[in-house]
């Protein structure tokens, strides 16, 4: 890895700056002035946010902290689902819509705040019966429906820690994270639907627990779309009859600030992923204040995150962040092609979604079939854009501005992780917007470009992003493993390293380029290169395999994999689909390689590890730097 490295800048420094009423009735209505407000108390900042909510016993001290661990909001006491739920219903927004469902074919669900209280409530009761209590684990494999949501609320009512695992991974990943978080209860459903057709969820997760000890029962969600699901009455019950003859009010469980909300799994540089931490008083505040101030909503917006659930964007953006301030949140279980190009935007207008936040590989899929689809519809109630995932590219940025915000909508490109739990840089409505930036610290958080031994780079350089002081919304610790949380601390002294190489414009803002480990976006998804190698290692047919990520115009980055077969195996197209049927089934469709090539060696390092910039320098045509470590 370079110390930092200098970088050419062409072209003009752009900047588009939306009008100015934005900013006039904005929650932040000028990013400088909130800024300074933070450096000169930073505490008191962040104190400031926690006194809009409600808790059941308000903390002894805003900050503890101990070089790497952060205690935030000490000794206080709350429920998050209290401020995301009981605080409206005991206020004007209890017959608000809350929760606003689509389905693919244009089916609609709607939830007020009232009625999302009162399901929570049932479906934390039918969990009680199940013997579920406080600090319990409980698996939530689900498609993007209700219940997903309404199933994360009532664990966190009763102080379960959910881990919600995307419903697009294969069995191995499931059951990596089934045993690794010890969970009790998983609950799934009969079936997922995409683009018309349905997929079996149910039986993904008989396989997937064939050997984990914990699980004591199944809650299974039939949608009653095909035949009806059999249920193994031993392990299996329904989910509409656990909630049989429960009451609707449950009262909340009394939650330390510092006890685990929940944890997710994310990718990490080696094999096994890493179960990430959260916590209940930090993460709430920190959701609740980036969803009010990034997105600016107010009481009257209609917002959509189109993220699944099961990514962190969907567990901040879709659900703590968006209820905690109340919002009237979409949720659509739809893909952006079907059942053709114009399925978002008739959301859009069917709806009157005033905020929209995607990822740049879906704007980058829209712009690839032309303005007629989103012209089509009446865009006219959108107000706000967002972005996360992977660097928005000025074209990209420049389309989305331009075609779907009309060239008024400012756009919030959102640099954040699974770590971070929160948005920590963009650009805050009303400033001037730099297209390939992402922008510039929240007031809140102090992020930078560093190089290795922790030294600001000059500005216009190139290094490490990292953030110097802890935040509310920070990762605590990896599930059952310390040590790997300790490296996010100890690698770059006296910062939390982020993994993503970025510029430092001159101007402040900050580019990020992309990860600086072995850890591939691709589709605005996180895959480690190690997972998909491990994977591939475990057919039969092959000895090695080195996985890369490959630049690609729509998906940010595609998977490649080299692969050396075992003695007896050909290369054949044959083989190669077989091998990509194999990590589908393995990991899921989202960690399939798009491309595989057979070799007879891998480049390696004297010490036998795999040289992977090596294939990926050789793959993208450039120089591969230094090789000195390379064997032979
Ligand atoms: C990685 C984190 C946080 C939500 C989704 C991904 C990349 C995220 C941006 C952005 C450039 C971005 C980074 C980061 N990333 N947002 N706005 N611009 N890159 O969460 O799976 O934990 O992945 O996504 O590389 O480290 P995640």
């Amino acid at each position: 890895m370079p110390e930092s490295f200098e970088v050419s800048m062409a072209g003009d420094e752009k900047y588009y700056v939306p009008d100015q009423s934005y900013k006039e009735q904005a929650w932040t209505k000028d990013y400088a002035q909130s800024y300074k407000e933070f450096l000169a108390d930073k505490t008191g900042f962040w104190e400031n946010q926690a006194q809009q909510l409600e808790w059941f016993k308000k903390w002894d001290k805003v900050l503890e902290w101990n070089y790497p661990y952060a205690k935030w909001f000490v000794n206080a006491k709350l429920n998050i689902t209290h401020n995301c739920l009981d605080r409206h219903v005991n206020n004007h927004r209890r017959n608000k819509v809350a929760l606003v469902w689509r389905g693919e074919e244009g089916e609609e669900r709607i939830f007020t705040y009232k009625k999302l209280f009162h399901e929570v409530c049932r479906f934390a009761n039918g969990l009680k019966k199940l013997g579920v209590t406080k600090g319990d684990r409980v698996c939530i494999y689900m498609p993007l429906v209700p219940e997903q949501v309404i199933a994360m609320l009532a664990c966190a009512r009763i102080g379960a820690v959910h881990s919600v695992v995307f419903g697009g991974f294969g069995v191995n990943a499931l059951n990596m994270r089934i045993n690794d978080a010890e969970a009790k209860i998983v609950i799934t459903a009969d079936v997922t639907i995409r683009r018309g057709k349905t997929i079996p969820l149910k039986t993904i997760v008989e396989e997937a627990i064939i050997n984990s000890p914990s699980v004591e029962k199944v809650v299974v969600l039939s949608r009653e779309v095909d035949q009806p699901v059999e249920l193994h009455k031993e392990l299996e019950i329904d989910y509409y009859e656990l909630m049989e003859g429960v009451s609707a009010e449950c009262t909340p469980e009394v939650m330390d600030a510092e006890d685990p909300l929940f944890i997710l799994y994310t990718s990490g540089s080696t094999g096994t992923p890493k179960g990430i931490v959260h916590t209940c008083g930090g993460y709430m505040v920190g959701t609740y204040y980036t969803t009010l101030n990034v997105f600016d909503v107010k009481d009257n917006d209609v917002y959509w995150c189109t993220a699944d659930t099961g990514w962190i964007t969907g567990h901040s953006y879709v659900v703590y962040g968006p209820f905690a301030v109340g919002a009237t949140v979409v949720l659509a279980e739809a893909v952006p092609d079907y059942p053709d190009a114009g399925a978002f935007w008739k959301i859009v207008e069917d709806l009157g979604i005033t905020i929209f936040y995607t990822a740049p590989t879906t704007i980058r899929m829209f712009m690839r079939v032309g303005e007629e689809w989103p012209n089509k519809y009446d865009l006219s109630s959108l107000r706000i854009l967002g972005s996360v995932g992977e660097p928005l590219n000025p074209e990209a940025f420049e389309w989305y501005y331009r075609v779907i915000g009309k060239n008024h909508c400012p756009v919030v490109d959102t640099w954040w992780q699974t770590e971070t739990g929160m948005q920590m840089i963009t650009t805050m409505i009303g400033e001037p917007m730099r297209p390939g930036f992402a922008g510039k610290s929240l007031p809140g958080v102090v992020a930078d470009v560093v190089d290795k031994r922790g030294a600001p780079v000059a500005p216009g350089n190139g290094g490490f992003l990292v953030m110097r002081d802890p935040w509310p919304a920070m990762l605590r610790t990896v599930y059952k493993n310390d040590e790997r949380y300790k490296t996010y601390w100890n690698t770059i002294p006296g910062c939390y390293m982020a993994g993503d190489l970025a510029v430092k414009g001159k101007d402040g803002n900050i580019m990020i380029i992309g990860r600086a480990d072995d850890i591939i976006i691709t589709a605005g998804h996180n895959i480690g290169t190690a997972e998909v190698e491990s994977a591939l290692v475990s057919h039969q047919a092959v000895a090695e395999a080195a996985v890369i990520g490959k630049p690609d115009p729509l998906k940010g980055n595609l998977i490649k994999a080299f692969v050396i077969l075992r003695v007896g195996f050909q290369p054949s197209e044959k083989l190669k689909s077989d091998l990509i049927y194999h990590v589908r089934m393995t990991l899921g469709p989202i960690a399939m390689p798009s491309e595989i090539e057979f070799m007879d060696k891998l480049p390696k390092t004297r010490s036998g590890k795999i040289m992977r910039r090596v294939l990926k320098a050789k793959e993208m045509g450039i120089d591969p730097g230094d090789v000195s470590t390379l064997e032979e």
